[in-house]
């Protein structure tokens, strides 16, 4: 009978295949797919079965049956040490060091202003967005820009049309708070803001302000110093010297800039501008300066941001550089 023969010489090889015994996972495996695997030998011969004759059958299957058995018993009983063998053969060294996945950073632009927005909102203040691409009433004139002012010149401003702007700075979001509501009014508008000029360590065609909006009755100098005060001890630190130097700024009257001294430099440090709402830009949106008074400030978040770690060149926001970057 054929089969038989196939039956033995099947026997014959597996018991070659198989002393001595593969210790590794992968030839164990590779031994079991040839011979019990779906398109192995043994399935091949069962399969003949079909081909052979109702009186060879018998003997044929109880034969195949125990070749079957045979190649069963020879994996369950080599499992054992086939795995306790496999730790040996492991090649992992579970002593090296885990691998580090890359994590992002916070930008440290986001993280100030994350911070100042932060401060504010402590005391009452809610954060609004404005255009940056404006026109020039909101921009300037209604700001009490005389036509003449340097900041309307094609060097300092990026004009997009004669009467549109890309923002020179967050005060153009005073005049739409105002023109759209009522007093009283308590806001911050943190945003990019754009100055047409070349780049050097210290300035940058696009940087970040907030700009702060008080508008209330019965508001004084002396709630715009309170409130910058708070501000100043909350971000530098309650020890932080600070001062309140005259200023101008076409829409503020009186204006002033705040500095605070800067012990490893040993110099008075600018870091923002402020002043109560001048009543031409009251009147230009239509509030009574009569009955309404109001302060504003703007600060720029790279300036502090520069000066809280103690950066030296502005354009390092803009890079992108990993080495900068995962130092905050
Ligand atoms: N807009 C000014 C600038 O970009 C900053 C500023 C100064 C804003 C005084 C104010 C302010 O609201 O009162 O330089």
């Amino acid at each position: 009978m054929k089969l038989k023969e196939s039956i033995e010489s099947v026997r014959k090889t597996f018991r070659a295949d198989s002393d001595p015994f593969p210790k590794d996972i992968r030839s164990i495996e590779a031994l079991r797919v040839k011979y019990l695997g779906r398109k192995g030998l043994l399935a091949a011969l069962f399969s003949s079965m079909k081909d052979i004759s109702d009186k060879e059958r018998p003997l044929a299957g109880s034969l195949l049956n125990e070749l079957k058995q045979e190649i069963n018993s020879a994996f369950s009983v080599n499992k054992e040490s086939s795995e306790s063998n496999q730790v040996t053969h492991d090649e992992s060294d579970y002593t090296l060091p885990g691998l580090k996945f890359p994590v992002g950073y916070i930008h440290p632009v986001q993280q100030t202003l994350d911070e100042v927005k932060s401060i504010f909102m402590n005391v009452g203040f809610s954060v609004v967005y404005g255009p940056e691409i404006d026109d020039d009433f909101h921009n300037f004139s209604a700001l009490n820009f005389p036509p003449e002012h340097p900041a309307r010149d094609m060097q300092d401003t990026f004009f997009i049309d004669s009467d549109t702007v890309l923002r020179t700075h967050t005060s153009n979001v005073q005049i739409h708070l105002m023109e759209e509501q009522d007093p009283p009014l308590r806001y911050i508008v943190p945003g990019r803001v754009y100055r047409n000029e070349s780049s050097s360590f210290k300035s940058y065609n696009l940087f970040h302000q907030i700009e702060g909006l008080y508008v209330d009755k019965n508001v004084s100098f002396a709630d715009l110093k309170g409130i910058l005060t708070y501000f100043v001890k909350r971000l530098f630190g309650a020890n932080t010297q600070m001062r309140f130097r005259p200023s101008f700024f076409p829409f503020t009257e009186p204006s002033a800039e705040v500095d605070i001294w800067s012990e490893s430099r040993g110099q008075w440090l600018e870091i923002l501008g402020c002043g109560m709402v001048d009543p031409e830009v009251f009147k230009s949106v239509d509030i009574d300066p009569d009955v309404w008074h109001g302060f504003a400030f703007g600060l720029g978040i790279e300036r502090i941001c520069m000066l809280k770690y103690g950066i030296d060149d502005i354009r390092l926001f803009f890079q992108g550089d990993k080495r900068f970057l995962e130092q905050f």
